[in-house]
């Protein structure tokens, strides 16, 4: 093995064998003519006007890119439109007013259909409201609310009135919602009283209550009332109840206000590693173009689709492709409120069987819960509308590829994994479904127009096959514009390691390693703070956890490194495996013969412990930060992310039994 760039590896990441899309699939796809990758290559920027021709605007833009103050760069200068116009108006001047743009499913298993026309009717009467509560363009509006359709409506009625909103995830503590206002000055919030947890009634209105304490600018509150009696609560000063403002505007219209393309339409926090969270900044333009064009080109969004991306608003996810990607394309949009195993393990099932849903989308972890729970649940239901599924949010590794496939898809579904960011905006590596072949494993080449490239530490490319970090060596159009809390932060975090200033060479960093197979194909290993060093050796910790779960039996793997006290670093995995097996010593020595096959003995784990379940934070990510304190018999940080904390005692309890 030779170690070039300190990966302790040359070679390409495994992955399963490739399909390609089937016939029938392609035929009807928006986009299947392997020429695109050309096109946007000989037209870069212009290429991506046609990202821009999906919308409409009030006024042509001037050009399509201006570079001059690299890396703040402009999308569409000059342009005006307006997001909830887009969303919303122009679909029921085409004909569409009574075309299904929400179906909501609520945890009670409730249902809402909002048409075109009831969305329009809801955005306009709630804009007219938040006006007369004093909002003007440019306000920014903290949105705390679970996902309900008052959080979509919220979201487009700030957009019409271009004020930007802040969605702050509902499952986020009083602290973090305090945080998040403080840094935006943020004088509106838009609650609920509280929603349901597993049939319970859960107070949302008390932390709002005690975020707004906190701050030290007044703020003017909407409260939607979500749970009617179960929750009795009272207003106060500065404080209006949603339906009932809905019902003083009611039939008002409030004309769209025409937004410059670089105005900022949202803001995001997303947490830094170290530090506070980061408040990226996404325009109107740019933005809305690049995600109604990924909607079109990658998840193959047609205007008749019913289409389901099981994700939540209060991420970038769900803004992306749950809000404004499917809504500027005019199609109906799923949104769920409930988890995927409540009443029972076929949740999901049953909703894509009775609502016909053609295209699902949807994260590792939640695939990997499938998978564990066993295919009975979706055998219950007929899953044959489905036409195409996503996968967002972390690597797949080739089994629960292939799984999905197989029992969601039909054996016959294209899979596209996407690649990308809060701060990307919109999907920037995956496959093309109508195009491309697929290799489980590796999510795809970059889009068309988007310069993906892999360079070790000097910021040169490496070979195929070898690690590095994963950059951008161009500009995209959903590129988060700066920071909120300052354009140095912006420059420092993701613009400063491998750019040359002086050169005006910019290159954009992900803070994430890859590789890319001879083919262009990226398989991304992880955070660059997910590297451990061995001997010297520098693993990823997700390579070594993608060794392991491809071994038949483990659901889940997180590897840290415990410092041996010495100048070294031992490897600790922590491994859940599925229902039907014990943690016995096959799966054990299954692990360590994988590993050792496919990295090389240097990755093997000096501990393995199993678990029934994985630390996660409530946006389904592994906390390994906190196993890495549990291996190194360290104070544990901070918890409060966690969505089952009751889990740490066990891996404690585990680890010290061993
Ligand atoms: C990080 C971004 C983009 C929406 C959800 C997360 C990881 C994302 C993939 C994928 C491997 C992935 C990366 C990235 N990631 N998609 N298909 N394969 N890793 O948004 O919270 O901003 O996280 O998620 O590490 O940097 P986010």
């Amino acid at each position: 093995m030779v170690d070039r760039n300190g990966w302790g590896r040359d070679r390409p990441a495994p992955t399963g064998a490739p399909h390609s899309p089937p016939a029938s699939f392609v035929e009807q796809a928006n986009v299947s003519d392997a020429d695109v990758y050309a096109a946007f290559e000989d037209d870069w920027p212009d290429c991506w006007e046609r990202a821009a021709a999906l919308l409409s605007w009030d006024e042509a833009y001037d050009t399509v890119l201006e570079d001059d103050d690299a890396p703040f760069y402009r999308w569409f200068p000059g342009g005006k439109l307006n997001a909830s116009y887009n969303c919303v108006d122009r679909h029921l001047e085409s004909g569409r007013k009574t075309h299904a743009a929400i179906r909501w499913e609520g945890k009670q298993g409730e249902r809402e259909t909002y048409t075109y026309r009831d969305l329009y009717v809801a955005v306009n009467e709630f804009a007219a409201a938040l006006r007369d509560l004093g909002v003007e363009a440019d306000d920014v509006v903290t949105i705390y609310l679970p996902m309900i359709p008052e959080l979509p409506i919220a979201m487009l009625a700030c957009a019409r009135i271009g004020a930007p909103h802040s969605v702050v995830f509902a499952g986020l503590s009083a602290d973090a919602l305090a945080t998040r206002m403080n840094s935006a000055d943020s004088e509106y919030l838009i609650t609920c009283d509280g929603y349901y947890r597993r049939g319970d009634a859960f107070n949302q209105k008390s932390k709002a209550d005690n975020a707004c304490l906190a701050l030290e600018h007044d703020v003017r509150t909407v409260v939607v009332d979500r749970l009617g009696d179960e929750l009795p609560h009272v207003l106060g000063d500065d404080e209006w109840e949603y339906h009932a403002l809905r019902e003083a505007f009611a039939g008002e219209t409030v004309a769209p206000v025409s937004r410059d393309a670089e105005d900022m339409l949202f803001l995001m926090y997303t947490s830094g590693t170290t530090g506070d969270p980061k408040g990226v900044v996404h325009t109107t333009g740019g933005y809305l173009a690049h995600v109604a064009w990924t909607s079109h080109a990658v998840l193959d969004v047609k205007p008749e689709d019913t289409y389901w991306c099981a994700a939540d608003i209060g991420w970038i996810t769900g803004h992306s492709y749950i809000v404004y990607g499917p809504l500027s394309l005019g199609t109906t949009t799923v949104m769920y409120e409930g988890t995927p195993d409540y009443p029972d393990r076929d949740r999901l099932w049953e909703i894509v069987d009775r609502n016909a849903v053609d295209i699902f989308y949807t994260a590792p972890t939640a695939i990997r819960a499938f998978m564990k729970w066993g295919p009975e649940y979706p055998e219950r239901y007929d899953l044959s509308s489905l036409r195409l599924l996503g996968t967002v949010g972390e690597p797949i590794s080739p089994r629960p590829w292939n799984w999905y496939r197989e029992h969601i898809g039909g054996g016959e579904c294209p899979i596209v994994d996407t690649w990308w960011q809060t701060e990307t905006g919109a999907v920037t590596i995956s496959t093309l479904p109508g195009v491309d072949d697929m290799k489980p494993g590796a999510a795809g080449p970059g889009l068309p127009g988007i310069d993906v490239q892999v360079v070790d530490e000097t910021g040169k490319e490496v070979d195929p096959g070898e690690a590095g970090y994963l950059t951008i060596a161009r500009p995209w159009p959903g590129m988060a514009r700066t920071l909120y809390d300052g354009d140095e932060r912006y420059r420092t975090e993701y613009w400063t390691r491998f750019s040359d200033p002086d050169a005006d060479e910019w290159r954009y960093f992900s803070g994430d390693t890859a590789c890319i197979d001879e083919d262009g194909y990226v398989t991304v290993l992880g955070r660059v703070d997910d590297v451990i060093d061995v001997s010297g050796r520098r693993l990823s910790t997700m390579e070594i956890e993608s060794a392991i779960t491809d071994v038949d039996g483990v659901v889940e793997a997180a590897v840290v490194g415990r410092s041996d006290g010495r100048t070294g670093t031992d490897i600790y995995a922590y491994v859940s495996t599925d229902g039907n097996r014990d943690a016995t010593d096959g799966v054990r020595t299954a692990i360590v013969d994988n590993v050792e096959t496919t990295i090389g003995p240097i990755a093997t784990p000096t501990e393995i412990v199993f678990t029934p379940e994985l630390p996660k934070t409530r946006s389904g990510k592994i906390m390994r930060r906190l196993l890495a304190d549990i291996a190194n018999d360290e104070e544990l940080g901070d918890t409060s992310a966690l969505r089952n904390p009751e889990i740490v005692g066990e891996i404690q309890t585990e680890s010290g039994d061993r």
